[in-house]
């Protein structure tokens, strides 16, 4: 399989690799994706496929995911606070087999999947689409979720910086760690934005 391959043939596969819950939600970040795509002007099969590959990792156990990672940069040095919070690797884990099993080389869609959960510095429209996605598909029913849908069709930052909030929020009253790179996608889009 290779990064020609069409949506359907993605989605065939992803559906033979993940629970059905996992499946039904990736499918509705996929639908909530690609109309995000067409509203702002995003290429729709690059997004459909970041979507569809975006949680393949997610039910992979944390030695699997530490290994794939580790694998496939075995110079790095990573956190502890990454390398211990199964949340965190696996969206990284989730690029490593898009780009091994799957066969993806487009930087955009790789790195939608790696910030899906973080967010980071300097996100492209493509990776913003993808983590407001995840928030907001219609399976969720977490606190937020209705608001950061209208926030989503309004202004895209928007949605982005609420949901950010409310994610760090979460973090911090349950005094779990904070990856910097969620805090500079936050400072990111402050210092940007239009007031
Ligand atoms: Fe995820
Ligand atoms: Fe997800």
């Amino acid at each position: 399989m290779d990064s020609t391959d069409s949506k359907a043939e993605t989605q065939k596969r992803v559906r033979e690799l993940l629970s059905r819950e996992r499946y039904e939600h990736t499918l509705g970040v996929c639908d909530t994706a690609e109309s995000l795509a067409r509203q702002y002007g995003c290429d729709v099969g690059k997004v459909a496929k970041s979507a569809l590959l975006h949680d393949i990792a997610r039910d992979f156990s944390q030695d699997d995911m530490q290994c794939l990672i580790r694998q496939d940069e075995p110079d790095a040095v990573f956190s502890e606070t990454f390398l211990h919070e199964p949340l965190l690797l696996h969206a990284r884990a989730g690029a490593v087999v898009a780009r091994n099993q799957f066969g993806i080389d487009d930087r955009d869609i790789l790195r939608g999947i790696e910030l899906h959960t973080t967010g980071g510095p300097g996100m492209g429209l493509l990776e913003r689409i993808i983590f407001v996605a995840d928030f907001i598909e219609p399976g969720r029913t977490m606190r937020g979720v209705k608001k950061a849908g209208q926030l989503a069709r309004e202004n895209l930052d928007a949605a982005m910086l609420y949901i950010l909030k409310l994610v760090l929020n979460y973090l911090l009253d349950g005094e779990r760690c904070i990856l910097t790179e969620s805090i500079d996608a936050y400072n990111e889009i402050i210092l940007n934005r239009e007031n």
